[in-house]
């Protein structure tokens, strides 16, 4: 199987995100060049620890790298003031400097935290990704958005900070439970559906495939999605602009995710694609997009397993409660909604001034109220 590279394009902040399999194996190599000496901390969970904390650690001696480990509790609760506490005082006991690359090896929780640790840490140290879900391979992990949580919201305490480099190692999905990745999966079809027409059509053709374990056809699909994301990042690090059409399903889908407390209820990838299925059906109602197009979505979301309608989630949310919802999105500006709508299939556009009585008369009628 091919090793791919994509180049993340930030100036002198500019970093490869290397796609293929067995890399957690090689990446004291892969490393080796952003080290300014032999030493590292990895940053990982109890879970992802079991899987691949070995693997990584004989990668890294391999190439005469030491590492220690810190290894925190799985869940959106480690995204807290409390575990950033303890991390920062942990890196800082390890002797970790400036110019040291710490590594997070897991999935967006740990990317998130150590990323944002490593942002503040002796005001800025340096961190390399190594994500091991297909939800951070192809979005978290890319772009250098960190944050932990607050009481008021998700993300909302953050910085930019881009790693130095990106191992997505697709062996890592091996032990990732099918539903997780299917979470991880409405994320991919999220680039299609953005501003690539073909790689949708691909994905409908390819996507079981992927899912069933076809090496070629996740490395094809991560890479597609890196060069994405790669080419949005380059142009608006700091989403002032187009970075937001990687919201895509996310006002629709957040509203979701917190009616169910982000539980496991509902994970974030399954509430994007129900939303993104929202995003099509509301622009096709709205005469944006053709209603072919909004149907062919969730045909396919369908078709992998994904919700794509609000009733699948049997939950009894009213409209009212949705669009209450909606409103803490952080794209609100003056009152109204940014929502991003289709033209088509690789077509979408940023929505601003969004009409919440239409959103809503729109859920009404979706929820049969
Ligand atoms: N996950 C969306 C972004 O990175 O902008």
């Amino acid at each position: 199987m091919t090793t791919e590279t994509v180049r993340v394009p930030l100036g002198g902040r500019s970093y490869d995100i290397t796609i293929g399999a067995g890399l957690i194996d090689q990446a004291g190599a892969l490393l080796e060049p952003h080290l300014k000496r032999p030493r590292t901390v990895v940053v990982t969970d109890e879970n992802v620890f079991v899987t691949q904390g070995e693997r990584l650690r004989e990668g890294l001696t391999a190439s005469g790298i030491e590492a220690d480990f810190i290894t925190l509790a799985p869940g959106e609760a480690t995204k807290s003031f409390a575990e950033l506490e303890k991390l920062t005082g942990r890196l800082l006991d390890l002797g970790v400097e400036r110019d040291d690359v710490v590594i997070a090896l897991g999935g967006g929780v740990i990317g998130d935290l150590t990323g944002f640790a490593c942002s503040v840490l002796r005001r800025g140290c340096r961190f390399a990704q190594i994500p091991t879900t297909l939800l951070a391979q192809v979005d978290s992990a890319v772009g250098g958005k960190t944050a932990i949580n607050a009481a008021q919201g998700k993300n909302l305490i953050g910085a930019f900070h881009q790693p130095v480099a990106v191992i997505a190692d697709i062996s890592s999905l091996d032990s990732l439970p099918m539903r997780e990745l299917k979470a991880g999966y409405a994320e991919v079809v999220k680039y299609g559906l953005i501003s690539d027409a073909a790689f949708f059509r691909w994905l409908e053709d390819n996507g079981p495939a992927l899912l069933d374990g076809d090496g070629g056809a996740r490395i094809h699909a991560i890479k597609k999605s890196c060069e994405a994301k790669a080419a949005i990042v380059g142009d608006d690090e700091k989403e002032k602009g187009a970075r937001a059409l990687l919201n895509l399903g996310h006002t629709f889908g957040h509203a979701f995710e917190a009616y169910f407390g982000y539980s496991s209820k509902l994970l974030h990838g399954e509430g994007v694609a129900l939303g993104m299925a929202l995003a099509f059906d509301y622009s096709a109602s709205e005469g944006l997009c053709p209603r072919t197009d909004a149907e062919r979505v969730k045909a396919h979301l369908k078709n992998i397993g994904l919700p794509s309608e609000i009733g699948e989630l049997q939950s009894g949310i009213t409209a009212d409660i949705i669009a209450k919802y909606m409103m803490q999105d952080k794209k609100v500006e003056q009152g109204k909604l940014t929502l991003i709508l289709a033209k088509t299939i690789g077509g979408a556009f940023i929505a601003k001034d969004s009409d919440l009585s239409t959103v809503t008369a729109f859920l009404k009628e979706k929820t049969g109220e």
